[in-house]
């Protein structure tokens, strides 16, 4: 796993957008699967930017997202897929027909298999961004998540539910499900970058780093990857030995 530590959450969008655009100039259909919440929202903006200033184009980009809740449709605010194209999608020139997020309603378990078969079809994730929870998930991959999981219906634990509930009006509309990758969809990419930043997060880093490989700690299963980037600031970076 490589380390990029940052002096602060500016920085680690810069780094984080360097390390997308040079990808996206090596392999201009590349598939990327994008993150929502916080963490990559200002590397989101960089890209706009680099969009904007014709350094790069998502034209041939085919494009996934992690996950979405479950409920709650399209329109809602809240919803990933309104996120997306809030944050990102809206804003550069990716075909409409080239976005695809989980479907967080109907039959989940079908739309889970459905989605997993997507992937497949559009010859896999090439690009994968993540951001990490408190509690060590990625993706809505909370702990007990196991390393052979698919994309399905997940139970949200508290702390993920605590620390969305930020973005509703309050903690009891946050919906109690999601569906998301699983562990195994996301260690099927061929390169992993995750972002995370504040003090927040360091807890989850330094037991990525440091802690043992287990379902306690889904993030930890990425040290089973032979191309993982953790790009952090120096605030998440605060318990990391030397
Ligand atoms: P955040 O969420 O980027 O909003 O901190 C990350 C996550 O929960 O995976």
């Amino acid at each position: 796993m490589k380390l990029i530590i940052e002096k602060n959450e500016d920085s680690v969008a810069q780094v984080a957008a360097d390390i997308i655009k040079k990808e996206i100039l090596n392999n201009k259909k590349m598939n990327i699967c994008f993150a929502t919440g916080n963490s990559p929202l200002k590397t989101y903006n960089n890209l706009i930017k680099m969009y904007e200033n014709k350094e790069i184009s998502f034209k041939n980009i085919t494009s996934f997202n992690l996950d979405e809740y479950v409920g709650i449709s399209k329109e809602n605010p809240c919803s990933y897929h309104y996120f997306m194209h809030q944050n990102l999608f809206n804003k550069i020139d990716i075909n409409p027909k080239n976005i695809n997020l989980p479907n967080g309603n109907g039959d989940i378990k079908k739309n889970g298999q459905e989605y997993e078969k997507l992937i497949v079809q559009k010859g896999g994730i090439d690009l994968m961004i993540l951001g990490i929870g408190v509690n060590g998930h990625i993706a809505f991959n909370e702990p007990g998540s196991k390393l052979e999981s698919r994309t399905r219906e997940i139970e949200l634990t508290e702390s993920t539910i605590e620390a969305n509930k930020i973005y509703f009006k309050n903690k009891d509309e946050v919906p109690k499900t999601a569906i998301s990758m699983g562990l195994a969809t996301i260690l099927e990419a061929k390169k992993i970058i995750l972002i995370a930043t504040g003090q927040s997060k360091s807890q989850a880093i330094f037991n990525t780093i440091h802690g043992e490989i287990t379902e306690k700690n889904p993030a930890s299963f990425l040290n089973k990857h032979n191309d993982v980037t953790l790009i952090i600031d120096e605030k998440a970076a605060k318990l990391l030995k030397n």
